[in-house]
């Protein structure tokens, strides 16, 4: 069975915008991964753009694309024809060649000027937990791929939460990773007026996910943090230590589904 798994949120005290979330949060968040030692610079990144491999010419959608910095970056490696879409809008100047669009990944379909075109990578970095049906969020996308293309979607390890809860909720770690209530998460580093509720989900609610909407997971992976960036930032190292990090997986579309 796959366990829907949207995240919403709250503002949780005087000043957060109910309707418009992610504008609070936006800009901590980004001011978090700025940071030259955010797990971002040090692991995902690296480690996304390393599965995305050569980008010259490809036409590359980034959904849920924070202020756009990825989807520029991948622009200036030579793609071509690239967009980035978030809720937030909190963009920053694209660069040529490089569309923002301020919308929802939920239906990519939907979002203004995307109806009827064709990417050859569409990503998912971070944001696929705010989808609202993440199934049919994953469908739209997959029927947006040109022939060759593939999704390369990254999630934070589900065990890392519930490691999380049960040291707040002084239970066990299986107890909190099979618990199927919503929770309430606020994160520390971006914004702590603002809260997510989130749905736990477990590997085999994310991978069935994937088979119900057509994919086939052609890599995993799960990312390390450097040696040379341990030594550096070894406070760092304890938190992947302790919380394990993201899961990273290139989907491609099941021929003949
Ligand atoms: C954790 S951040 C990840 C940002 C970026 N992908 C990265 O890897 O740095 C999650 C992003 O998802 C965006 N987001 C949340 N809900 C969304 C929705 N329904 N549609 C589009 N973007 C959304 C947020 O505004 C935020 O920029």
């Amino acid at each position: 069975m796959v366990e829907e798994n949207s995240e919403t949120h709250t503002a949780r005290a005087a000043g957060g915008d109910l309707s418009r979330p992610w504008q609070t949060l936006s800009s901590g968040f980004e001011q978090a991964r700025a940071r030259e030692d955010s797990l971002d610079r040090l692991v995902e990144w690296p480690a996304q753009r390393a599965l995305l491999g050569e980008v010259t010419g490809l036409a590359i959608l980034d959904a849920g694309c924070g202020n756009g910095a990825k989807i520029a970056q991948l622009a200036s490696d030579g793609a071509a024809a690239s967009v980035g879409v978030d809720i937030s809008g909190n963009f920053i100047t694209p660069p040529l060649g490089v569309e923002l669009i301020e919308g929802d990944l939920s239906d990519l379909a939907a979002v203004p000027g995307l109806a009827g075109r064709r990417f050859d990578r569409i990503l998912f970095l971070q944001s696929f937990g705010y989808a609202a049906d993440p199934v049919r969020a994953l469908q739209i996308a997959r029927e947006m791929l040109t022939g060759d293309g593939f999704i390369l979607l990254t999630r934070t390890h589900p065990v890392r939460y519930a490691i999380e809860r049960a040291e707040e909720n002084g239970t066990l770690l299986g107890e909190e990773y099979f618990a199927t209530e919503s929770f309430a998460y606020w994160h520390r580093n971006w914004n702590d007026q603002v809260t997510l509720t989130k749905r736990p989900y477990t590997m085999s609610d994310l991978l069935n996910t994937f088979s119900a909407a057509g994919l086939w997971m052609e890599t995993a992976v799960e990312p390390r943090m450097p040696a040379e960036a341990a030594e550096r930032f070894p406070h760092k190292q304890e938190v992947m230590n302790k919380y394990l990090g993201i899961l990273m997986f290139k989907l491609r579309p099941i021929p003949g589904r």
